[in-house]
């Protein structure tokens, strides 16, 4: 096992309270992440007590978990990390009230040596938050805590606002976590080494420089058991109010004064501030053909399971550029792509039919995939006579350095940091609550959802919404293969 470096890990041993221990992201995400994080030794001791809905007692949620981990876990599990894994197991179902809570923290503490400090992760919903929060407050643990919140945090300005009005009579300001998962994946911040590490890329990030720029998260999963969820929150509150704009805040933000967490928020906030409320018109809403049907789902529901938009930054550096962000599920492909469409030339010397602009400007796209890749493509010439162009492109992928087995999986990042108190890849109120006022618009008048085919691009507008552009996805040429020679 690879060691540890000193100050990775938070310096006290955890005491995790798992709220929503049973639902989807709990399975698929934070138990296997939790699991990796006290077997690789990144925590120095770590009890979980699970609470949630179901009535278990501790050993079924033991093999709920180790089915989790069977299913979800990354790396494979071996029989003596799960039976120390399996022990800092406890559970305590909701409806046993703060006391027994309490009591579980109490004795998961008392087998801690020494110090120790406790992390809350609500995995709920926006309507269960404020209860979860309470339950803590009566049960007496606000003491040595932090508290991380899922997203989406409220469901509009107003819920948001009070969300977080309600959540400051329990616990101060610097024990909240408000999660972002996109923020933890490691390519997200590698825009920011990027930009601001080079000094290459930063003098043409620029309206004068960009033309257009897409986020497009397109996913091939359906909703599994999470349609309870998805029906009260759908794609624009799921995924392009928290993870979409997060990321483009941290592709359109300023310089920050230093890497600190205050100065990062600043920017990531002055963006949000600069940018324009969303217009309905310019917004495609798309369900697909099936989603009425599935078990939890309204036969007439009008939630969206497809988005795609246009918005703008009205600030000095990207005004008149506009943002297209796209995601849904049930779609062609699962891709997590940024792309940065370049001007072009003002003026072409080639000949007609030399193919010159015939394949979009050029691009720089990032993968945001665990093994990220990036890649700009350019006009080259064809080798041979005469003065043909191809898109060629220079391509990087992590998988290149040997070091892919370091990364760590977004959650993973982010727990680690909350548990060493670390925010910097956190989201704050203010910029939060920003987000929702520029949504106000789409949520009070949405525009109709259009039906689109299981396994598509998503409704046939979206080609009206990008005009004269294009999407880039599906894309022309494929990235090319570490795995394959030659590639
Ligand atoms: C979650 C959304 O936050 O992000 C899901 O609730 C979505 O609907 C998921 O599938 C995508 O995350 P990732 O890391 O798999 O790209």
């Amino acid at each position: 096992m690879a060691k540890i470096p000193p100050g990775v890990g938070p310096r006290f041993p955890q005491v995790v309270v798992l709220f929503g221990a049973t639902g989807d992201l709990a399975r698929r995400k934070l138990l296997p992440g939790l699991f990796h994080l006290a077997s690789a030794g990144f925590i120095p001791g770590c009890r979980i007590i699970g609470v949630s809905l179901d009535e278990y007692g501790v050993e079924e949620f033991r093999a709920a978990a180790r089915s989790a981990l069977d299913e979800f876990a990354a790396r494979k599990v071996s029989d003596a990390d799960w039976d120390t894994f399996a022990a800092t197991l406890d559970y305590v179902p909701l409806t046993a009230g703060p006391a027994a809570l309490r009591a579980a923290v109490d004795a998961a503490e008392a087998t801690l040596a020494g110090e120790s400090r406790r992390l809350h992760y609500l995995s709920v919903p926006p309507s269960a938050a404020l209860s979860a929060v309470r339950m803590l407050g009566e049960a007496g643990l606000v003491e040595r805590s932090r508290i991380v919140m899922e997203k989406p945090f409220g469901t509009d300005k107003a819920s948001a606002v009070s969300l977080n009005a309600r959540l400051h009579e329990v616990f101060a300001e610097e024990q909240i976590f408000r999660i972002d998962h996109f923020l933890g994946k490691e390519p997200a911040q590698n825009i920011l080494a990027f930009r601001f590490a080079n000094g290459l890329f930063e003098p043409i990030w620029n309206r004068n420089f960009i033309d257009h720029v897409q986020i497009d998260v397109p996913e091939t999963l359906g909703l599994g058991k999470r349609s309870g969820f998805y029906e009260q929150t759908g794609a624009y509150r799921d995924m392009v109010v928290t993870h979409l704009f997060q990321i483009l805040g941290f592709m359109a933000m300023e310089p920050p004064t230093s890497l600190e967490p205050a100065p990062i928020s600043e920017e990531k906030n002055k963006v949000f501030r600069s940018m324009l409320p969303i217009q309905p018109s310019d917004v495609v809403r798309g369900q697909y053909n099936g989603y009425r049907q599935e078990d939890g789902v309204d036969p007439e529901s009008e939630t969206e399971t497809f988005i795609a938009l246009k918005c703008f930054i009205d600030n000095w550096r990207w005004a008149g550029v506009p943002f297209f962000l796209r995601t849904g599920k049930r779609l062609a492909e699962g891709q997590r792509i940024i792309s940065i469409a370049f001007r072009e030339p003002p003026k072409s010397m080639f000949p007609a039919g030399s193919g010159v602009g015939a394949q979009g400007p050029d691009h720089l796209t990032f993968d945001l995939a665990d093994a990220s890749k990036m890649s700009l493509s350019f006009y080259g010439k064809r080798p041979g006579p005469g003065m043909r162009l191809d898109k060629l492109s220079l391509q990087f992928a992590m998988h290149d350095t040997g070091l892919i087995g370091d990364v760590l999986e977004a959650y993973e990042r982010l727990i680690l940091d909350a548990m060493r108190g670390d925010r910097t890849l956190f989201t704050t109120a203010e910029g939060i609550e920003r987000l929702w006022e520029v949504s106000t618009q789409l949520l009070e008048a949405p525009p109709p959802v259009r039906l689109y085919p299981p396994g598509s691009w998503g409704p046939k507008s979206i080609h009206q919404l990008i005009a004269p552009h294009a999407w880039r996805l599906p894309f022309e040429r494929a990235w090319r293969d570490p795995n394959k020679s030659g590639g």
